[in-house]
């Protein structure tokens, strides 16, 4: 890395990665859940036809077509082996770390707080600050309290006070221990794949509604949760910088100059990328999202992307896209940006570092360009659970061997970003 690199990450930039309850702690008992139990079976039948034709289908298929694939379980036991795994991030030489709080286990019941969680995650945030690790933290990544879900979630305004006094909570409990805090991660995503998405090969998630209606009223309500917590940490810890942690994709047009496609592309940019964050836009510290992928566009709104280079979950993969992502964002809004998550699902290692290099350096572009970028997180620290698709996805910079002993292994890229960190921060 030339010696510039080094003068253009400031100082105080945060290095990190990131994980979400449901994916990783283990022995979660959430809407989430519920429906792996009650759609294993069905996800496991219907793998070949929504997976066969990714590259990596041969090595994978007996995996998954295992209903075993699509249960969290025991996930990969983060709950009880966080203090290793906080040594593994400060051994990669990271000073941050995103995580996410489940709801469900500090509100199992309605309204009843649960002590034990309430101390978990307490000491769970002062491990990380005994490291140097700065605990930036995620309030909600999906998964809900089953009695949450049965009042129908965030489809009904009304609930949105529960949401509230679990904000509340969290602020008085850990609010003096925090200077960033995420509020909601992939709005657009969760209204997206739980409430919209119709066609067999596409993704499901719970509560599987497909009704545009309950995706507007989910997708609307979500905005106001997002402002109404804003409203309540701010209250509560003035000094904490206070975001989400939207799914931003560098959408381009097919073919520049024509009308259609350019058309195409500002409409997709409008309704993916910028719908939330302009309703958000004043109930925000910092610009937060999570950056996966480029995306081009033609004709009416058809996906046409190059065919290579393919993730393992056949996601099409330009890493240097963050760039006029990261200039378009701060153009946008003026505030500073966090890169909340950014990573591949890449078994063989054989990507990812490449993928993390083309980062950097589309981070040191817009840097240098003026734009404030104040934090990088990659996806993810660990191998985890990756919703409908389950277990066989790796995305983890520490491989996870859930037949022995859940044992880590830190990638080589992972040791290559490490030291890349030593020497450019
Ligand atoms: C993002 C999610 C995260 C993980 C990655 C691969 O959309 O926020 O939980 O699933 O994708």
């Amino acid at each position: 890395m030339p010696e510039d690199t080094k003068k253009t990450f400031p100082k105080d930039f945060l290095w990190g990665a990131s994980t979400s309850a449901h994916q990783v702690e283990g022995g979660n008992h959430n809407d989430w859940t519920v429906w792996e139990r009650a759609y294993a079976a069905e996800l496991a039948k219907s793998a070949a036809s929504r997976l066969s034709h990714i590259p990596l289908w041969p090595e994978i298929k007996t995996r998954a077509q295992d209903p075993d694939n699509y249960i969290s379980g025991r996930g990969v036991e983060h709950y009880k082996r966080f203090e290793e795994d906080f040594d593994i991030a400060k051994n990669l030489n990271f000073n941050a770390f995103r995580f996410g709080i489940e709801w469900s286990r500090i509100e199992p019941e309605e309204g009843q707080w649960d002590q034990e969680a309430l101390d978990h995650y307490r000491r769970y945030i002062e491990q990380l600050k005994k490291r140097g690790l700065e605990p930036v933290v995620n309030l909600w990544h999906y998964s809900l309290p089953v009695w949450f879900a049965k009042k129908g979630g965030f489809k009904h305004r009304k609930n949105l006070r529960y949401f509230d006094r679990y904000v509340g909570l969290i602020a008085k409990e850990y609010g003096h221990l925090l200077t960033h805090v995420i509020t909601i991660n992939e709005p657009n995503v969760y209204a997206t794949f739980g409430y919209l998405t119709r066609e067999r090969l596409t993704v499901q998630w719970p509560p599987q509604e497909k009704n545009a209606v309950s995706f507007g009223r989910v997708y609307w309500n979500l905005t106001q949760a997002h402002r109404r917590a804003y409203k309540i940490l701010k209250a509560a810890h003035p000094k904490l910088q206070v975001g989400i942690a939207d799914q931003l994709a560098n959408i381009q047009a097919k073919r520049p100059h024509n009308q259609l496609d350019e058309l195409t592309t500002k409409s997709m940019r409008y309704f993916w990328n910028w719908w939330f964050l302009q309703r958000i836009r004043k109930e925000q510290d910092f610009v937060g999202f999570n950056y996966y992928f480029t995306d081009y566009y033609t004709k009416l709104g058809q996906l046409q992307n190059p065919k290579l280079p393919l993730n393992d979950l056949g996601w099409y993969m330009e890493p240097e896209g963050l760039y006029p992502l990261l200039l378009r964002v701060w153009a946008r809004y003026k505030r500073p940006i966090i890169v909340a998550e950014n990573g591949v699902a890449d078994a063989h290692d054989q990507y990812r570092r490449w993928w993390i290099e083309e980062t950097i350096v589309a981070m040191e572009r817009a840097i240098s360009e003026g734009v404030d970028v104040r934090g990088y997180f990659h996806w993810s620290l660990l191998d985890n659970f990756e919703w409908a698709y389950g277990w066989w996805p790796k995305f983890g910079l520490v491989a996870v061997d859930r037949e022995n002993g859940m044992k880590r292994t830190v990638r080589a890229s992972a040791k290559w970003f490490g030291e890349k960190i030593g020497k450019i921060s």
